[in-house]
């Protein structure tokens, strides 16, 4: 039977990455729906490849601006959260791509995971957010989540026929190309410019984590969403810088084994395996060349000059809601450096305030976790920042 399917962020680099490598196989798969926040000229052209059946626009304003009569007939539109909330619950999905960038996408995952749906996650904020609600949902609904992210695709498809992995597993190893400024000095670093960050050495990627890579806050944001994944202590994971971005991550067992899983830098993959998971289907990708690559090699991160990733770990390890209030300032931050109103510099410092600002809430309720995102953007509203 085909798997039908919606995925939520579909104008994005993932969605229409999915879109571009699930249409290939209209065997076996089924798009019946698509959201996307506010570009409704690609949504357009997509409406009519995938032929949806519903179709969202997050931003209101935006939705009222698509034509009803210009999609065809059976087309149903819908505008905003609840329309979104409407689509990823649907009775005849089986299974949802989250693939929408920041916290936006929790409430949509939450939902899709309380309606018992199978979530290939992409966004991985929403793990950094609320990985310990989302784990509690996904046992309580008999849902199931599966990576789409490289790296834990990797960990997941290297732990298949792992019976034990909470006693096997002896660290999980996530590999980093380094980003664009990778052996940068702190003198060099003070002067690089917005298109020198969203110039990524291995990947095409959304602005937002293309910026996250460059300052290795993508690699931490990582290593939340992995202690959450595999259920992981934060201790027991390792990130290892690998230029070449052709091994995805490996896993390191007791007797000293480690798999790793290999490919070349495509996202295509990674989506088509969370979808065919636990099967595979021949693709027409690019087949990887190990004679041509002829060397990988490996680094110890540079933890002084890109402290983000040190931001990570010690949010982790403080828990509660201080993953919360890292995430939230790093959006802020990309955000004004992305508009032209912060130094690539100064992103760790904006980081580093809001966690240093923030009394921990324990053990923390989806609102309580909605909420500390809000005061966080809120706060440098008032300063006029934003
Ligand atoms: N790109 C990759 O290769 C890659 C790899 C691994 C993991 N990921 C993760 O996957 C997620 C998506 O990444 P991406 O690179 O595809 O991002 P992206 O290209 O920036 O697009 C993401 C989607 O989010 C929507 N969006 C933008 N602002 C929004 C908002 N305020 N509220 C709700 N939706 C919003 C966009 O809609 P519009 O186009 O309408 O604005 C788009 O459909 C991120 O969490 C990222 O970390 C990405």
């Amino acid at each position: 039977m085909k798997k039908r399917i919606a995925i939520i962020g579909s104008t994005g680099s993932i969605g229409t990455q999915a879109i571009d490598i699930l249409t290939d196989y209209p065997q076996h798969f089924q798009i019946k729906g698509l959201a996307t926040y506010q570009n409704i000229d690609l949504l357009k052209e997509q409406i009519n490849k995938v032929l949806a059946d519903q179709v969202v626009v997050i931003n209101e304003e935006r939705a009222k601006e698509l034509n009803k009569n210009l999609l065809p007939n059976n087309i149903s539109l819908g505008g905003g959260k609840e329309a979104l909330l409407d689509l990823v619950t649907r009775e005849d999905i089986d299974m949802v791509l989250m693939a929408l960038v920041g916290t936006a996408g929790l409430e949509p995952t939450i939902a899709a995971l309380k309606a018992g749906k199978i979530v290939a996650l992409a966004n991985k904020e929403v793990m950094v957010a609320g990985g310990q609600i989302v784990n509690q949902l996904t046992q309580e609904f008999g849902s199931s989540i599966i990576p789409v992210d490289s790296e834990h695709s990797a960990i997941f498809q290297a732990i298949q026929g792992c019976r034990d992995t909470a006693n096997e597993v002896n660290k999980l190893i996530l590999t980093a190309s380094g980003g664009p400024f990778r052996g940068y000095g702190r003198e060099r670093l003070r002067k690089v410019t917005r298109e020198d960050a969203l110039r990524h050495p291995n990947w095409e990627m959304g602005n937002k984590i293309t910026i996250d890579s460059a300052t290795l806050m993508n690699k931490g944001l990582e290593v939340i969403e992995a202690k959450w994944l595999f259920n992981m202590d934060v201790d027991k994971i390792e990130v290892l810088v690998h230029p070449q971005s052709i091994i995805h991550s490996m896993v390191q067992f007791i007797d000293g084994s480690v798999i790793a899983q290999m490919g070349v830098p495509d996202m295509r993959l990674p989506i088509l395996y969370a979808f065919t998971y636990p099967y595979r289907l021949r693709t027409e990708l690019k087949p990887l060349d190990l004679v041509e690559i002829s060397k990988l090699t490996f680094e110890e991160p540079d933890w002084d000059n890109f402290p983000c990733l040190g931001f990570a770990f010690e949010a982790m390890r403080m828990g509660g809601t201080m993953p919360v209030v890292l995430n939230a300032a790093n959006e802020v931050a990309v955000d004004l450096f992305l508009r032209g109103r912060l130094a690539f510099k100064d992103i760790p410092i904006i980081i580093e305030r809001a966690m240093g600002s923030h009394n921990i809430i324990k053990n923390p309720k989806l609102s309580d976790i909605l909420d500390v995102d809000r005061v966080i953007r809120d706060m440098y509203k008032k300063d006029g920042v934003l």
